[in-house]
């Protein structure tokens, strides 16, 4: 059942003697003090995918700006800073979790297809490195904003290159039918304009997230080229923003990093550009988490059976709303019989599942704890307060020590401002 879950696991999570540990921590001391459900991470596999994807981009000069949304948990924003990362925000929230965190603002970018002025303004005050701009009217605030604070702000425009992906459509963000970006056409026009307080120094090109392929950055790469020498702008920074893909099912195959790297920074050094920017998310967080839930119930039927746990969409949305596969384990190991089962929330909603089809142990009874993997992205930065359940709290496991970085909510944190 749990065969190659190093795949996803590294050599961080795994069974010792049938039962599943966090680095040198099991699973269930955890939750004996902290319950369920409860979100548990991997200190040292967060710093290893830091590692390895800054060396990946090291033969250039680059600025590795963590994705916030990805998990925006300030704890899990400090290992980032602490391991010299620079932060993508998209919302005042974002940016100020990030100086919360400790971040120099030189280091901060601000991207976002609707921000509003107020953002704009925070982030002026607050000196971060630069926008990506992604509209016109934007940037004609930002130039009114910076005449007002007589700055000088740094901006990239945000191209839509109209390339298609192979991932969820919900997540491509660079074809032309989506919100994202600017049409060249737009672009090439703000650029001839030539503002005196927002300087135009390049191009994001964000494309999507989950991506295995390397060949749509590379394409974008080229447009881009394509582009700059048809409007003889010649960009100082290319952001080539996220999306690089990590294995979700012990079937995926990882993404070999060190050779997209290779390949893009070679790509980019014939723009000649002085800095890369990056926006990684998925890639560094996606797989340090898991969620660990208790069984609440199992109910057999003829047709199908149910394994009733106490995490639901609320805490992990991206089954339930994208249709996404999370591999799914029991924390204790067991050799005998399995039984195929889905395994659902206690939501009032058929939508509400974390598993179609798992593999469980035939016994599984009320009490056994679900392992939920590849929780680190996208989960608890996704998650809610549906059907009036409080959000679980977070553990951060280094070696031998776990400590709590976010308290799992108080009833009176769901009425908070209601009452
Ligand atoms: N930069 C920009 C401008 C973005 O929009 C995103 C993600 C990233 C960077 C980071 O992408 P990553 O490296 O994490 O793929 N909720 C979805 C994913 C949404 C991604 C949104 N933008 C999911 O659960 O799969």
């Amino acid at each position: 059942m749990e065969k190659n879950i190093e795949v996803i696991f590294g050599k961080f999570f795994g069974y010792k003697r049938n039962r599943f540990y966090v680095e040198d921590v099991p699973v269930r001391d955890i939750v004996e003090k902290w319950k369920t459900p409860c979100y548990i991470y991997s200190k040292n596999y967060l710093i290893y995918q830091i590692k390895k994807f800054k060396n990946s981009f090291s033969r250039i000069n680059s600025l590795i700006c963590y994705s916030v949304k990805a998990n925006s948990n300030i704890n899990i924003l400090k290992i980032m800073k602490e391991n010299g990362l620079g932060a993508d925000v998209v919302s005042e929230g974002e940016l100020r979790r990030t100086l919360l965190a400790g971040f120099s603002p030189s280091k901060i970018v601000f991207a976002g297809v609707g921000k509003s002025e107020e953002e704009i303004e925070f982030g002026i005050k607050n000196d971060i490195f630069c926008f990506n701009v992604e509209n016109e009217e934007e940037i004609n605030l930002i130039e009114n904003l910076g005449r007002k604070y007589k700055k000088e702000i740094l901006c990239n425009l945000r191209l839509n290159l109209d390339i298609d992906i192979d991932t969820h459509h919900y997540v491509k963000t660079s074809r032309k039918e989506t919100k994202f970006g600017l049409d060249l056409q737009t672009a090439s026009k703000i650029i001839k304009r030539k503002y005196k307080y927002a300087k135009i120094k390049g191009f994001h090109l964000h494309l999507g997230s989950q991506i295995k392929e390397i060949s749509p950055y590379i394409k974008a790469i080229e447009k881009v080229r394509e582009f700059s020498k048809n409007i003889n702008f010649f960009p100082e920074i290319i952001d080539i923003g996220g999306g690089f893909g990590i294995p979700y099912s012990v079937k995926d195959k990882s993404l070999d990093i060190e050779k997209f790297g290779e390949r893009i920074c070679r790509e980019v050094e014939k723009l000649k550009v002085k800095l890369l920017i990056l926006e990684p998310g998925r890639f560094i967080v996606g797989n340090t988490a898991i969620v660990v839930s208790k069984v609440l119930y199992v109910k057999r039927r003829k047709e199908k059976n149910f394994v009733i746990i106490d995490a639901g969409m609320n805490d992990l949305i991206r089954p339930a709303f994208y249709g996404s596969y999370h591999l799914i384990l029991p924390e204790k190991k067991s050799k005998g019989k399995e039984m195929k089962a889905d395994i659902v929330g206690p939501i009032c909603e058929s939508g509400d599942f974390l598993g179609k089809d798992v593999k469980v142990p035939v016994d599984i009874k009320r009490g056994d704890l679900i392992i939920i993997g590849n929780a680190g992205a996208y989960c608890f930065s996704m998650s809610s307060n549906y059907n009036s359940r409080r959000r679980p709290c977070e553990i951060l496991v280094d070696g031998k020590k776990e400590i709590e970085i976010r308290k799992r909510e108080e009833f009176e944190d769901l009425w908070k401002g209601e009452i």
